[in-house]
């Protein structure tokens, strides 16, 4: 396939919207300041409601000030990305309105179009490109997630875009994708000669991931409530990542390769019954409790009505081909939990035999690979050494971390955390898909969800109440103990 031009500008539907202000002017701002963005590149933001050219401008300043901080906004870098920046107030469901667009967009010949919008306006928005004439093969277009709220209507979204742009203009955004920890995992797994021959059930005993966040749903939750947990998280980031522990190595870093891969765990994963459900799967939603030493309110309170919706889930997970036969993967995420914390946890099995007596047998663990993706950038493996000193019937073992803090590795002066968004929005300039998540995948994704999210209505399981600022329901553990492992705290 040809290679994909380098876009030469980027209109974002949604720009005067909380996603486009937090993250994507600033990703664009920190890539202009760091000569990633094209010259003449240009950056139309389009919203329905009228605003001034002037006070458009200086919200995005606003917002980049705020996510630039404490470093201030460089002012030459400033000026160079202010001047790019355009609004327009349009409806964008309308092709004619575009015209507006297109004037702005003053004769880019490969533009991306960015939908920050509900998922509601995704069909209308592409259509109204298709009638326009503003969806040509050089243009691209980016999706966030949600893609639709179950496997029909993800289908739906998907075959409207299949009527306007091929695969390959299309680009669905999973933030996670872009966060550099992730990008990481694929360094790890295939740049070492060390994991790959353990990456397996011969050695591993099972894998943990969770995503615990402290926020509550606050006021998001008409967003929320028709989604929960599982839709919010499971389907998209939490997927994600067990594709990237579990998947075979690709052939190479291409966006296909990289993307069956991912297509055929997904295509393993044991589908749910109403038995398993019970077993194997656990819904929480937060009651009043107490995060980060305040009082916080129950999802319910936030709602302002009684809900069926999850705000906690955990899963047990089997992938059933041959390298993971065997190894249960567990999965949970939930809001208002204790701690902010986004982990995957790599159990080993223990020797087959121990050689040592008495006291180091009891102290003998089994290595751990633990990659915290967030808040810090961390990879610790653990193994077990000898406790230093003399002692008395026999050697003392202890387990110790082999770090690799991505935090001290790369810290310096100039060192910043970079917005997932970053990486994602310079790979569309770019035309590279390999980040971003393919049709099948997307709706691959879905039916396993779909499946769980029926097994949970057969068995007729309502979400377990948990106080704010706790693991989940009691149930949660219980899951994970039944298969003789616990939670990593
Ligand atoms: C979003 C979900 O996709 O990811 C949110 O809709 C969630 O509910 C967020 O809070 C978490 O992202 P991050 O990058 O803060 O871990």
């Amino acid at each position: 396939m040809a290679k994909a031009p380098e876009a030469d500008a980027i209109v974002l539907f949604g720009g005067a919207g909380d996603l486009a202000l937090r993250m994507l002017f600033p990703s664009l701002y920190f890539l202009d300041a760091d000569g990633f963005l094209p010259e003449g590149f240009r950056i139309i933001a389009v919203a329905r409601s009228e605003l001034a050219a002037e006070d458009f401008r200086r919200q995005v300043r606003e917002a980049v000030e705020t996510r630039a901080r404490p470093v201030a906004v460089d002012e030459a870098v400033w000026s160079r990305f202010a001047a790019r920046l355009d609004y327009r107030a349009v409806d964008a469901t309308q092709a004619g309105e575009l015209k507006a667009v297109e004037a702005a967009l003053a004769g880019a010949r490969a533009p991306i179009f960015y939908l920050a919008l509900s998922p509601s306006l995704y069909i209308g928005v592409c259509q109204a490109l298709w009638a326009s004439g503003l969806a040509t093969p050089q243009s691209r277009i980016v999706l966030e997630k949600p893609i639709g709220q179950n496997l029909e209507s993800s289908r739906e979204i998907n075959a409207a875009l299949a009527e306007v742009f091929e695969e390959e203009q299309v680009f669905r955004i999973d933030h996670y994708l872009g966060k550099e920890t992730v990008q990481n995992l694929i360094a790890l797994r295939f740049a070492n000669t060390l994991f790959e021959p353990l990456w397996n059930n011969l050695t591993i005993d099972h894998v943990q991931i969770t995503v615990a966040e402290t926020e509550g749903v606050g006021e998001r939750w008409p967003y929320y409530d028709e989604y929960g947990a599982l839709r919010d998280m499971v389907q998209n980031h939490v997927l994600q990542l067990l594709c990237l522990v579990a998947m075979e190595p690709p052939s190479d870093m291409d966006a296909d390769s990289l993307r069956n891969e991912k297509v055929k765990v997904l295509r393993s994963l044991r589908p749910f019954t109403r038995h398993e459900a019970g077993q194997s799967s656990v819904r929480g939603q937060y009651v009043a409790g107490v995060a980060g030493g305040e009082a916080v309110a129950a999802y319910e309170a936030e709602r302002g009505q009684p809900s069926a919706t999850e705000t906690f889930v955990a899963l047990r997970v089997d992938i059933d081909n041959w390298r993971w036969a065997g190894v249960p993967f567990f999965l949970r995420t939930g809001k208002r939990l204790p701690e902010r914390r986004t982990q995957i946890a790599i159990q080993f099995k223990g020797v087959p035999h121990s050689i040592f007596g008495g006291q180091a047998t009891t102290d003998l663990t089994a290595n751990r690979l633990v990659i915290d993706l967030q808040p810090d950038e961390d990879i610790e493996l653990l193994l077990m050494n000898k406790a230093p000193g003399l002692s008395q019937g026999g050697m003392r073992l202890q387990s110790l971390p082999l770090s690799l803090s991505l935090l001290k590795a790369y810290s310096g002066p100039n060192s910043r955390r970079r917005i997932a968004y970053e990486r994602l929005i310079l790979d569309v300039i770019h035309g590279d898909n390999a980040l971003f998540v393919r049709r099948d995948e997307v709706e691959q994704a879905w039916r396993w969800v779909d499946g769980v999210a029926e097994a949970w209505d057969e068995a007729a399981m309502a979400p377990r109440p948990y106080p704010a600022g706790s693991w989940g329901p009691a149930g949660a553990f219980a899951l994970i103990e039944r298969a003789g492992r616990a939670w990593y705290e």
